[in-house]
């Protein structure tokens, strides 16, 4: 089908306490691996794309891959700007055919995020495109930062309330203790999930989870057995996707975690298979990996059979 805004697929998520998986993309393979899960488990998904994904692959490229990808499939798709910069980028890939955008004023001043928001917001709605903001800022909790320290940059549950009745924002990104990367947690992971409760109950839309990847140590542990170095790499456990989840995340934001299994099925294919140089069994590789990391996750956050 074409692809479609998520105020629909938003409701249902919230109504059937699921949450639809957000993957970042910037080529063929990827994009592929998406398209091919949501057909295969029957269920919704985000394909995201971020600045330096548009920069790299070309905001065209990226709209024709994912609309043609799209249109192969029964299931819904949308095409995200992911931690969109400012008004004209959010404008511009709307025009491009996006079908739902971010736009981050997360490092702004309260009101300057509540102004830019509200920008995109009237401009996006106008063309049946579905918005996110952010407010508060990504980190880890970490054990030797003290509660004050800690609650100035996760997401203030009253200033949400606010944010959203002025900012007219479709989908809320919360600060609860994530972050993006690969390098979450120095020790065990923490996430706020009775804020995340806090600020359900009282905004009642969408929010969304970024930072989510959970950095698995069968994923990692292949990177380093074929080469690579990733020391102390930590993410978001699976149990604390269900406690995010049940407590009112409805978006979860995968990039490391696509990148991770890209990563490793190729060192481990060079380290294996010495003789292969050509792409598509080498890039191939890659796409399966990414996409068993798709479908484990559609499964994870419950958006599997609801297409
Ligand atoms: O939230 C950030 C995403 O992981 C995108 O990362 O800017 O390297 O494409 P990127
Ligand atoms: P990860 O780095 O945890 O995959 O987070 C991705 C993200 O939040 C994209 O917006
Ligand atoms: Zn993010």
């Amino acid at each position: 089908m074409p692809l479609v805004p998520l105020n629909e697929v938003y409701a249902k998520a919230n109504e059937g306490r699921y949450a639809i998986g957000a993957f970042n993309i910037s080529n063929l393979e990827f994009c592929q691996a998406v398209v091919e899960s949501c057909d295969e488990l029957q269920s919704p998904a985000i394909i995201a794309a971020s600045s330096s994904a548009i920069k790299y692959a070309g905001v065209d490229n990226l709209v024709a891959l994912v609309r043609t990808g799209a249109e192969k499939t029964k299931a819904p798709i949308a095409l995200h700007l992911d931690h969109g910069a400012s008004f004209e980028q959010a404008k511009m890939c709307i025009e491009a055919g996006f079908t739902s955008v971010m736009i981050d004023g997360s490092h702004e001043e309260f009101e300057e995020n509540i102004r830019v928001t509200r920008e995109v917001a009237d401009y996006a709605h106008k063309h049946n495109v579905t918005v996110e903001a952010e407010l508060g800022r990504l980190g880890g909790i970490e054990d030797e930062v003290n509660v004050d320290e800690r609650d100035a940059f996760l997401t203030d549950p009253d200033q949400a309330v606010e944010f959203v009745a002025k900012s007219g924002c479709d989908a809320l990104a919360v600060a609860v203790g994530t972050s993006h990367g690969a390098y979450k947690f120095k020790t065990e992971a923490k996430l706020d999930i009775d804020r995340i409760k806090v600020i359900k109950d009282k905004v009642g839309i969408t929010l969304v989870l970024h930072g989510a990847s959970g950095v698995p140590a069968s994923l990692v542990d292949k990177i380093n057995k074929y080469g690579g170095q990733m020391k102390d790499a930590k993410g978001v456990p699976d149990a604390a996707y269900a406690a995010a989840i049940a407590n009112g995340i409805n978006k979860v934001n995968i990039d490391t975690d696509l990148r991770l299994a890209f990563t490793g099925a190729l060192r481990e294919l060079f380290a294996e298979e010495p003789k292969v140089f050509d792409p598509r069994k080498i890039i191939g590789a890659g796409r399966a990996a990414v996409k068993a990391v798709v479908q484990e996750k559609m499964k994870l956050f419950g958006s599997a059979g609801k297409a």
